[in-house]
């Protein structure tokens, strides 16, 4: 068995390309070594040079340069925006590299299917960054309704809990907040959420309906008076929880004050100090009143489905929590089981019995990225393409079912909740 390190390049070197990933190769050197890089802004190119000693010909400004360069790498890792990921991840496959792409894959349904059909001709591997079921949470979930512990599965019950500033960074102030410039929430965030649903089902989802909006973040709820940006005296800062200074500055959860200086204050400033932060809030884009901003992605959604075998699941996004996470619920024939991801915990009831709590193991702190889903997928990356493997848990074939699933909901939402026939739905969008 060959044991070199495989090697690597990564497009889009930002907080998943550069933070997520790339920090890998620090932990894991003997698995993996970043030795091309492709991203526009300078600073990221340097700390690749600086961070990972990368060679100063292999940085390139853009995919493009990366990308007509000979093959460098045994992987491609693709972390460029939502829209930018099929325009390197087609011409990186013809060039023989395996990918780690991050989802979505598209937010075409036609390019999601023009890449699995890529992907086989070149019998190259794609892992899609849906990085939940790597987890030990959504792991030991899988592990039970495979086994039957609770009988027939019946229903599923799912929450996304976004958490207001989260939303407010991410989605109505940030990258994600028009879905004609990145993607509809429900394929943006929740992409993941299908994936889980359908991979814990067991079987295809047949049909589904949703309903949901953007209710909130809209002008017509902003304070009156009011401004078009917290710092510029604006009378109702001191009780608007979505309040910039509060979000980057000052709360003990995210703001810098309190020493988070990773995300989300280095997508607002790279490197950030509290100076920094006060001066990209007072004029960019993350200094805007949530209520005078360009977005249009909905704030909360719900989607229903129906799966082969009669389960039923249910699904909910909220911006409007306090907290950052996920729930399920399972139920069955024999039994039920619930969980809380922020907990890694699992609740276990089989009927007439006590109930069962599964503690998952506390993770190592290197593993904390996505309840440990960043650093338990990059590590199967490793093992696939060491030991030969040919399918991924997070394949290319698995993943278009989830994203056919999140386009089909936007669809259905966007129809006062129509039910969408899944196989009729991709036949009528080729
Ligand atoms: N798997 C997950 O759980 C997860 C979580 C968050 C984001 N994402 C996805 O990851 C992707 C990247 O998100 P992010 O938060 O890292 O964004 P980001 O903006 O931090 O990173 C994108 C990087 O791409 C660079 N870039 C722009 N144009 C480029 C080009 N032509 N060639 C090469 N690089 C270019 C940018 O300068 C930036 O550094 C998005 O598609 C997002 O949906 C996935």
């Amino acid at each position: 068995m060959n044991q070199r390190p495989i090697t690597v390049a990564i497009c889009g070197f930002g907080s998943r390309g550069g933070d997520a990933y790339a920090s890998y190769a620090h932990y894991f050197p003997e698995q993996i070594k970043i030795v091309a890089m492709a991203d526009p802004d300078p600073e990221k190119r340097a700390e690749a040079r600086r961070e990972y000693g990368v060679a100063p010909e292999y940085c390139f400004e853009n995919g493009d340069q990366l990308l007509a360069a000979p093959k460098l790498a045994d992987v491609m890792i693709i972390a460029t925006m939502d829209t930018q990921h099929i325009c390197y991840a087609l011409p990186a496959l013809r060039k023989g590299y395996h990918l780690l792409l991050e989802k979505p894959i598209s937010p075409s349904l036609q390019e999601c299917l023009q890449l699995r059909e890529e992907a086989h001709r070149q019998n190259r591997i794609v892992v899609v960054c849906h990085v939940l079921r790597y987890t030990p949470f959504y792991q030991k979930i899988h592990e039970l309704l495979a086994q039957n512990a609770i009988g027939k599965l019946q229903t599923l019950e799912a929450s996304e809990n976004v958490a207001y500033w989260h939303f407010a960074h991410s989605f109505v102030r940030g990258n994600w907040r028009r879905s004609d410039e990145s993607s509809p929430l429900i394929l943006q965030k929740s992409c993941h959420d299908m994936d889980i649903l359908r991979w814990l089902a067991g079987v295809r989802c047949l049909r589904l309906s949703s309903y949901g909006s953007l209710d909130w973040f809209k002008e017509e709820n902003g304070p009156k008076p009011g401004a078009m940006r917290c710092l510029d005296g604006c009378p109702a800062k001191d009780s608007c929880p979505y309040d910039c200074e509060k979000i980057y500055i000052s709360s003990q959860k995210t703001g810098i004050r309190a020493g988070h200086n990773g995300w989300p204050c280095n997508v607002v400033a790279i490197n950030p100090t509290e100076e920094k932060l006060y001066k990209a809030l007072r004029s960019g884009p993350y200094g805007r009143c949530v209520y005078h901003c360009d977005n249009d992605v909905a704030d909360h959604q719900t989607v229903q489905m129906e799966f082969e075998g009669g389960i039923t699941a249910s699904f909910t996004l909220s911006a409007f929590t306090e907290n950052c996470y996920r729930t399920l619920r399972a139920t069955g024939s024999a039994g039920e089981l619930e969980g809380n991801m922020a907990e890694n915990t699992i609740h276990l009831c089989l009927f007439g019995q006590p109930e069962q709590v599964i503690k998952l193991d506390s993770l190592d702190d290197r593993f904390a990225g996505h309840g440990g889903g960043d650093f338990r997928m990059m590590d199967s990356l490793y093992h696939l393409l060491q030991d030969g493997g040919s399918q991924a848990l997070t394949s290319i074939d698995a993943s278009v079912e989830s994203h056919v699933m999140a386009m089909a909901a936007e669809y259905s939402r966007l129809h006062k909740g129509e039910s969408v026939e899944l196989e009729q739905f991709v036949r009528d969008c080729l």
